[in-house]
């Protein structure tokens, strides 16, 4: 006779399941976490009295009547008001938000740029953010900006939030670690961290100097891409994401708390750390993405798809398939497609190209398109593969062929970006790039057949 089988046979997993220690899996989950038992009320939000005596507070991140809405409960040591007093506005020269558009500088022309260098002053997560374009507004929370960070030295009892972003942090050099009100993010190369609006952190220096690239997104929230046709696999897997564990301190000391809050810098003091967070439960909340676990879909016959087929994260406009921001990469992958171009084919888009380069070689430009650097490809400006891509692509044996040791992203917005005048004066600007497509020939004579 057969018996059921006893529960207590089996084996389970230990819990909390996360397979990743410090990190909780998945894309905009309903998380929940606590840094000490019986911390997070259950079957409910706001009891009449919290354990440990702290207070329940809710951060939200969209419309209470968003559909979904994005919420986060947090049980706190003290109330995030507790964190803020009055405050006074102080300039942050460099970090500029839209509309930023200067007479003297021209947006209008392809431009690239050599990687920013380090300079011997000691800079932090603030002081050393360097914008290089703005587009759509701040103030009416459409559009973005697009910064370069230079970071050595981190933020000592000196917190930030951002009201008027969600930032997407894509590090090129060095280690950082946000800690945050919701956890604890450690980000290097290859990775990539999102910072929601209103959210408070520090940022510190594991290993330095830190460069990197940052998306501002003054919009609506990113989210993955529809994945169509594709099916539910492939391109970036909700698994992959990573949210942090609960991480609390409970530290009285002099602090500062500074705010960015319709393109303009403010700090209030306060007598605490205000990362004082001991549970939370929602779905609002920062996270990671480790970029090598993007599973790039492409052309395997002949002919060359649209660069949204390698969107990992994007941001809605509001209209559909119209981007407030696609954020794209470009990575390793196998070339395969037979009588094919099979670099960039020379477009000339509605949308505004912005592109950084993490490590290695880009295929549309062998040459000058440096790790650290940019380029940026404004809105309806031509553009496409150099002269000597264009001949080495034309000419190459196809056979199969991996484009390896290449890591470059873009941030593609629907709005035109405008250059800030570091971008056009003090940045690295090559003024050479335009010279890359000069030499490109007539190869037309009239004669059919040639090619
Ligand atoms: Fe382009």
């Amino acid at each position: 006779m057969n018996h059921p089988t006893d529960p207590h046979e089996m084996t389970q997993a230990s819990s909390p399941v996360g397979t990743y220690a410090g990190y909780m899996p998945g894309f905009g989950n309903d998380f929940e976490t606590e840094a000490l038992p019986g911390a997070l009320p259950q079957g409910m939000n706001s009891p009449q009295r919290c354990n440990y005596g702290l207070y329940g507070e809710q951060l939200s991140g969209t419309a209470f009547t968003a559909n979904p809405p994005e919420r986060t409960w947090c049980y706190r040591i003290r109330p995030s008001v507790k964190h803020s007093h009055r405050y006074e506005k102080i300039d942050l020269p460099y970090w500029k938000s839209a509309p930023c558009v200067d007479p003297d500088v021209i947006s209008l022309g392809q431009y690239r740029w050599d990687a920013v260098p380090h300079s011997d002053q000691g800079l932090t997560w603030l002081t050393g953010m360097r914008t290089m374009t703005t587009a759509g507004d701040v103030n009416t929370q459409v559009g973005m900006a697009s910064h370069i960070y230079l970071i050595t030295e981190s933020m000592v009892d000196d917190y930030f939030y951002s009201a008027d972003s969600e930032l997407l942090v894509v590090p090129q050099e060095g280690r950082l670690r946000f800690a945050t009100e919701l956890g604890i993010i450690d980000l290097e190369p290859k990775e990539i961290a999102i910072l929601p609006r209103g959210l408070v952190y520090r940022v510190e220096v594991l290993d330095g100097p830190a460069r990197g690239f940052v998306c501002e997104n003054y919009g609506q929230k990113f989210e993955l891409p529809g994945r169509g046709p594709i099916g539910a696999n492939c391109m970036a897997n909700p698994r992959d994401f990573k949210a942090p564990v609960a991480a609390f301190e409970d530290r009285e000391v002099s602090s500062t708390v500074t705010v960015k809050w319709c393109g303009q810098f403010h700090t209030t003091k306060i007598d605490q750390s205000p990362l004082d967070v001991v549970a939370w439960h929602g779905n609002y909340a920062p996270y990671k993405y480790d970029l090598r676990t993007y599973c790039p879909v492409g052309a395997i016959l002949f002919d060359h798809p649209d660069p949204s087929i390698f969107t990992v994260l994007t941001a809605p406009s509001g209209q559909p398939g119209t981007a407030n921001i696609d954020f794209v990469l470009f990575r390793e992958r196998w070339m395969v497609a037979e009588d094919t171009f099979r670099p960039p084919w020379y477009h000339k888009n509605i949308m505004s190209e912005l592109m950084g380069n993490i490590y290695g070689q880009y295929d549309a430009k062998p040459q000058g398109f440096v790790p650290g650097g940019m380029s940026l490809h404004n809105m309806m400006l031509p553009h496409g593969p150099d002269r000597d891509a264009f001949e080495k692509a034309s000419n190459a044996n196809l056979g199969p062929d991996k484009l390896d040791n290449t890591m470059s992203f873009m941030f593609e917005t629907r709005f035109p970006q405008h250059l800030t005048p570091f971008a056009a004066n003090e940045a690295p600007l090559q003024d050479d790039y335009i010279d890359c497509w000069t030499s490109l020939e007539k190869k037309f004579d009239g004669t059919p057949g040639k090619k």
